[in-house]
């Protein structure tokens, strides 16, 4: 019914490539995600993810700003096991559809965070944009990396948490989406490539 209307072909697509339960609903329909509630519920999030979903910890990342599909789908993911992580693995799977639907409508609204650390631009942010520009990174992950849909926000991310999500792309361990598979795009870069990117992104606006 209406829901079929609202819903985009990205996220038609995955919905039909995983034939995962309708987690998106209109925002005015009968589940409109609840950010009062979502709020609520990543307090048990906050300890690692940080107050508002800006991360200080080494390899965890920020939620903030993320993209609410890619909130939800990263949290299907983990649910699933088709994402692996000893970490979040047990935690998404005591969340229900609903708690994630308002997860991934309270990250989106909060304010991303800021470089860290805030560095001009030097030599290895300029190789990563250069390598960024030549694979059109910006064609998913939006023109200025602020995410797009299912595609995360790299602008800002950690340094850390970007060039391990590069690495764990390339071997394997990290499978994406399959359908703009992440995988394909890191088969062609060398570690130096992704060094360079992870550096260009965490060091943007
Ligand atoms: C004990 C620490 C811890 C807690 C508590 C925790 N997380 Fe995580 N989270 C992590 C780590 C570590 C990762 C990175 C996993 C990896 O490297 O693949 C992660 C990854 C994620 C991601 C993927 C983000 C990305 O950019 O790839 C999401 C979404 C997420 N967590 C949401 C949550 C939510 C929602 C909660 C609370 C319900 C939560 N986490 C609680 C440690 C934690
Ligand atoms: C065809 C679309 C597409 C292109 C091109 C693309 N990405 Fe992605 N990227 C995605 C999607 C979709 C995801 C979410 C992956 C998943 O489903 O786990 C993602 C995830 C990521 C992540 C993990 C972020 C996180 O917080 O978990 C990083 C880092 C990343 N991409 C970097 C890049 C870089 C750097 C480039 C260019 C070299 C690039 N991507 C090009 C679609 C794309």
């Amino acid at each position: 019914m209406v829901m079929a209307l609202d819903m985009t072909p990205t996220r038609t697509l995955l919905l039909a490539a995983f034939g995962a339960v309708c987690l998106f609903v209109s925002r005015d329909g009968a589940h409109a995600a609840d950010v009062a509630t979502g709020k609520a519920r990543a307090a048990a999030c906050a300890g690692c993810h940080g107050a508002d979903g800006v991360s200080a910890k080494p390899l965890v990342p920020s939620l903030a700003g993320e993209p609410d599909d890619f909130i939800q789908w990263q949290l299907v993911f983990f649910r699933g096991g088709s994402r692996k992580s000893q970490v979040m693995g047990p935690i998404a799977k005591a969340l229900t559809d609903e708690q994630i639907r308002n997860l991934g409508a309270y990250y989106a609204s909060r304010r991303p965070p800021k470089p860290h650390p805030p560095v001009a631009a030097d030599a290895l942010a300029a190789a990563g944009a250069k390598v960024a520009a030549e694979q059109h990174c910006g064609s998913c992950h939006g023109a200025d990396y602020s995410g797009a849909g299912p595609a995360a926000r790299l602008a800002g991310q950690r340094e850390d948490v970007l060039l391990k999500a590069l690495r764990d792309f390339k071997s394997g361990v990290r499978l994406g989406s399959g359908v703009a598979s992440m995988s394909d795009v890191a088969y062609d870069l060398s570690d130096q490539d992704m060094r360079a990117l992870a550096h260009f992104m965490a060091t943007r606006d």
